[in-house]
């Protein structure tokens, strides 16, 4: 699989933060970003037991519907003493509004309920680039950290204020977020995938 330099991708996510990190990950290898959003693309049921499954599902339906190559992410938090909850389901914990107070409030709630403050956790981000032919391949990243409540900081999205990375004491809605890009779960599986050889200056 190779995009060379100037070639149109599909963003397959309706997460406003998640697209504005995949497009500042790809800005410097000459991609365009196209969001799914502005082409109209519908959002596919996650039903994969898996990141990586669910990453798949999101991106073929995004190559398949627009006829571009598409690179999906799924994401989330597991919480390593709720037996790695919320998981595949971190989108879904913040409910119909998408309030990740509530997700927040659950977690620590749920970690109370075990007579707990805190608890290990990891980001984990599956990236599936799919083309319309059907060839599709995905890459993981993970971070390792520590949760910490209440939640602290503006940056970021979804579960950043409460997660602190292992080495660092703010957490990820408090650090520059050019820091977060440089070290986050989406990170990480945006480097395997740079080095797969898949972005190339010409074919
Ligand atoms: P999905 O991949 O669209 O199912 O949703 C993943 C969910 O995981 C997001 O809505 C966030 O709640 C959470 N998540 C994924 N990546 C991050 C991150 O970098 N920071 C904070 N929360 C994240």
């Amino acid at each position: 699989m190779r995009l060379p330099r100037g070639s149109q991708l599909v963003v397959a996510s309706h997460n406003e933060g998640k697209v504005r990190e995949i497009k500042a990950l790809l800005g410097p290898h000459g991609i365009v970003p196209l969001s799914a959003g502005s082409l109209g693309l519908p959002e596919p049921e996650e039903t994969a037991k898996t990141f990586a499954g669910n990453a798949e599902l999101k991106a073929r339906a995004s190559a398949q519907g627009s006829g571009h190559a598409a690179l999906a992410d799924d994401s989330g938090l597991c919480v390593e003493a709720l037996g790695g909850d919320p998981g595949i389901y971190s989108a879904r914990w913040a409910g119909e509004t998408k309030d990740f107070s509530i997700a927040m409030t659950r977690i620590e709630s749920e970690l109370k309920a075990k007579g707990l403050t805190t608890s290990a956790a990891k980001f984990v981000c599956a990236l599936s680039l799919a083309l319309p032919s059907g060839e599709i391949q995905t890459f993981e990243g993970e971070v390792h950290g520590t949760l910490t409540f209440p939640p602290r900081g503006d940056h970021g999205f979804g579960y950043d204020p409460i997660f602190i990375a292992d080495g660092m004491d703010q957490t990820f809605a408090e650090i520059d977020p050019a820091q977060k890009h440089a070290m986050s779960h989406r990170a990480r599986a945006f480097e395997k995938l740079l080095h797969s050889g898949i972005f190339v200056e010409s074919l």
